[in-house]
């Protein structure tokens, strides 16, 4: 089968690794097409244009940033080319999944959302969980292909559905961040030494908070895995969301407003999400 891959930023580049050792033929495509050239050495092919992989590939995938860059490379994708399916990966609101759905049914395009769970070094092993909505039939041809980085897939319905529940259970990764920078801030004021803390929780089921993320708020030096500017995207989208069916999410409302100063006013945008904690000990470095 001849496959495209749209966005090889941090997750993408590795998705379409894994993607391009399954046989298949494919084509990567980015806006800084530097970035997908190292992708040859997997057998993968650059296309020139997003026109060129649009006219080739029949399931197209799509990892980029946010609703405006989905927008921008499925308009061309649909406008150019006639992919069978298109698998779109990227973390985006519902209300756009709803557009995007709508737009590929009027072409007559197979359109599955499916978010993906799990940082770049869980795709390198495979370990990543996608999120499915969209037509089970679909689905089930592409999941050959999708198990190439995800370990399990969790079918939950519409396209919708999965948007939603990919920013919902990133709320909830960002509020135990939250909960443990500030609960850690605190004891700190009172000269207490992270350690020590850190020990007393673990002693109960806050354990798991504080072994995801203890170390790496911590350390200063953690490479950027998922940037600041993307989780106050996600906090933004989850709020709006809430909004858009009139459902008030005031904590979700406030860390998308902190996390958002952090990433403009801070000047954190593309350091790693951790470096919340830095922003609220000393403002704007971290
Ligand atoms: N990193 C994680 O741990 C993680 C985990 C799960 C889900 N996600 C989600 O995965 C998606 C990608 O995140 P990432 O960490 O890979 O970010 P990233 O490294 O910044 O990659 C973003 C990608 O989107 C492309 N892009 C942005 N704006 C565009 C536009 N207007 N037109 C075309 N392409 C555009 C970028 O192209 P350029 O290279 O030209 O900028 C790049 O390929 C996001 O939705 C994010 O929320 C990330």
């Amino acid at each position: 089968m001849r496959l495209g891959f749209i966005g090889t930023g941090a997750m993408g580049f590795p998705m379409a690794a894994r993607l391009a050792r399954t046989g298949h033929e494919l084509f990567v495509w980015n806006r800084t097409i530097e970035k997908a050239r190292p992708l040859e050495q997997y057998g993968a092919r650059v296309a020139s244009s997003l026109d060129e992989l649009s006219r080739v590939a029949e399931v197209v995938f799509v990892m980029v940033s946010d609703d405006e860059a989905s927008r921008e490379v499925l308009s061309a994708v649909l406008r150019e080319g006639r992919p069978r399916i298109i698998v779109n990966h990227s973390t985006v609101s519902p209300m756009y999944t709803r557009e995007a759905v709508e737009e590929a049914k009027r072409r007559g395009v197979e359109y599955l959302a499916i978010p993906v769970m799990g940082g770049p070094s869980d795709i390198e092993r495979g370990e990543g969980v996608c999120i499915v909505g969209g037509r089970e039939e679909v689905f089930r041809e592409v999941e050959p292909l999708t198990s190439a980085y995800c370990k399990e897939h969790v079918l939950v319905g519409s396209q919708e559905n999965a948007s939603v529940i990919k920013l919902a259970l990133n709320s909830m990764y960002f509020s135990a961040l939250e909960a443990l920078a500030e609960a850690l801030l605190l004891v700190e004021a009172w000269n207490v030494e992270p350690k020590v803390f850190f020990d007393a929780a673990s002693r109960l089921w806050l354990r798991v908070v504080v072994d995801r993320y203890a170390k790496r708020l911590l350390d200063e030096k953690y490479p950027t895995s998922f940037q600041l500017r993307l989780a106050a995207k996600d906090l933004h989208y989850a709020v709006f969301s809430g909004y858009h069916k009139g459902q008030p999410l005031p904590m979700l409302s406030e860390l998308a407003k902190t996390f958002l100063e952090a990433s403009t006013i801070g000047g954190l945008g593309r350091r790693d999400y951790t470096r919340i904690y830095y922003f609220l000990k000393r403002g704007s470095t971290g």
